[in-house]
């Protein structure tokens, strides 16, 4: 499963990037505007230095709600980079824009999914990528990964070959349960990036290692000579 980070924070992105296993990005509107208010820079560049930072899929939000705007603005997304995936909201218009832009051989992530249904129809309309935000269902009440593995049972009886993407990951276990259910990919924040290294007995291990390696003479200086 490819794991991306759900950021628009350079410095973040740099540092998961620096780990080795940093397959992609995706950032929305609200990470956006996180990185960008309240500072100098422009949109222009905050987006260059995101596509610096990877080759692996980076998902840039078009915010127009017409289908003919979204493809415009997708369009011009998609120049800025290779590796640029459109992110395009589950509406009517967003998926009208998603099947011109998958004829022009642009890829797409479409967000905000919270049912098999509409993932059904981003598939239908030939999406790159599908984005149920599994957190939030599970914050309302409801079972995301259930969604998740759903949406897997129709991709798979029809041959779609739409990705899932897992978002709204909360947690290290939101990233097992979508491994275990077969997503393609799961975005998550940087601290649930930085969880999934940890464990407390690997922590208590290696400092029972280190304290026994303290008493060994000679140590590694040893194996030179
Ligand atoms: C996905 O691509 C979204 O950016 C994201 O996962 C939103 O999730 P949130 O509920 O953490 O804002």
């Amino acid at each position: 499963m490819k794991i991306f980070i759900d950021t628009a924070d350079v410095g973040q992105i740099k540092q998961a990037a620096s780990w080795g296993i940093l397959d992609g990005v995706t950032t929305n509107p609200s990470h956006v505007a996180k990185a960008l208010v309240g500072t100098q820079r422009t949109l222009a560049a905050l987006y260059s230095d995101i596509l610096e930072l990877t080759d692996g899929p980076v998902s840039l939000e078009a915010v127009s709600t017409q289908a003919a705007d979204i493809v415009a603005e997708g369009r011009k997304l998609a120049l800025l980079r290779a590796n640029v995936v459109v992110k395009v909201p589950l509406t009517p218009e967003g998926l009208k824009a998603v099947r011109q832009l998958a004829r022009e051989g642009i890829k797409t992530n479409v967000t905000v999914v919270f049912s098999p249904a509409q993932a059904l129809l981003a598939a239908k309309c030939g999406a790159t990528y599908v984005s149920p935000f599994i957190g939030r269902l599970d914050n309302a009440g409801d079972r995301g990964l259930d969604v998740l593995r759903e949406i897997k049972t129709i991709y798979r009886n029809f041959g779609f070959k739409t990705e899932i993407l897992a978002a709204a990951v909360r947690h290290p276990l939101h990233v097992v349960d979508a491994a275990l259910a077969g997503a393609d990919a799961a975005t998550m924040p940087y601290d649930v990036f930085e969880m999934l290294y940890k464990h407390p007995f690997t922590d208590a291990a290696l400092a029972t290692f280190a304290a026994d390696w303290a008493k060994v003479p000679g140590q590694t200086s040893d194996l030179s000579r």
